[in-house]
């Protein structure tokens, strides 16, 4: 789709009933590569290219927190050479990006279990979010080395310690104490979530978060995934109706 007819698309948002937080589960680089008979990194090459096309599409339409789940706590269970491809495509990324995230007012932020990841990309990462830490324009939050599980494992043990200390009395335990306690603890749950490949599953993404976030799935791989498809979805979304349990008339 050439840019013109993409613009003429993207004229038909409504700008004042755009999702503020947009949450991706980039999933079928795999599945990409596998259709052209090549390596699995392939896709995850092109799969990045995907990613610098989807952010700058959410910071020109006006989105204010995209969060991308780039790597899960249970990927580190992949073969030791492709999680090492992944680690040096993410370097790739963060250095490639620096530039554009400083011209265009994004803020780079992480949630996941980030002590894990390789020391030099740990380096790279709180360099880039030192280095963005003043931006205002929108978030991107990777999720690497996430689970959700493990983030609620994590929640509940800085809890526990806080009650047995005494500091908190057990009946203070609230949804907001919880939510304090999450990665995401500063951001807003997602308004909207997007699955690219076709699994119906969350496989352990913002199991919390996600309770009254709207689903798309499309069957799109994740490298062939686009803006003009990316808008259609925003669309979509706008057409449904959020009711988060109360009914229609309220
Ligand atoms: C998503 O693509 C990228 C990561 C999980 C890192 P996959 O690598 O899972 O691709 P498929 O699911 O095997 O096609
Ligand atoms: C989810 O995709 C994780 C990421 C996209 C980073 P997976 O490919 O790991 O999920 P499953 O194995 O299909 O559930
Ligand atoms: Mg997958």
């Amino acid at each position: 789709m050439n840019s013109n007819s993409a613009s003429v698309t993207e004229s038909e948002l409504d700008k004042t009933k755009l999702p503020a937080h947009v949450a991706i589960i980039m999933d079928g680089n795999g599945r990409w590569a596998k259709k052209r008979l090549a390596n699995r990194v392939k896709g995850h090459e092109q799969g990045m290219e995907v990613v610098r096309e989807i952010v700058r599409a959410c910071r020109e339409i006006g989105i204010s927190v995209l969060t991308l789940y780039a790597f899960s706590t249970e990927n580190w269970q992949r073969p030791k050479m492709e999680i090492a491809a992944l680690m040096t495509l993410l370097k790739r990324f963060l250095r490639s990006e620096l530039l554009e995230m400083q011209e265009n007012n994004i803020r780079l932020s992480t949630i996941g279990q980030t002590e894990r990841l390789p020391e030099d990309v740990r380096k790279l990462l709180s360099e880039t979010m030192a280095l963005t830490h003043q931006n205002d324009g929108m978030l991107l939050n990777l999720a690497l080395s996430y689970g959700g599980r493990a983030e609620l494992v994590k929640m509940v043990r800085e809890i526990a310690v806080k009650v047995k200390a005494g500091d908190i009395e057990p009946d203070a335990v609230s949804d907001e104490l919880v939510t304090r306690h999450l990665y995401t603890k500063d951001i807003p749950d997602p308004d909207l979530m997007i699955r690219t490949s076709g699994e119906m599953r969350i496989s352990n993404f913002l199991l919390w978060q996600l309770a009254y976030s709207e689903l798309f799935i499309t069957d799109t791989l994740w490298p062939d995934f686009s803006r003009a498809e990316f808008v259609e979805i925003l669309k979509a979304y706008q057409r449904r109706e959020r009711r988060f349990g109360k009914v229609y008339e309220q």
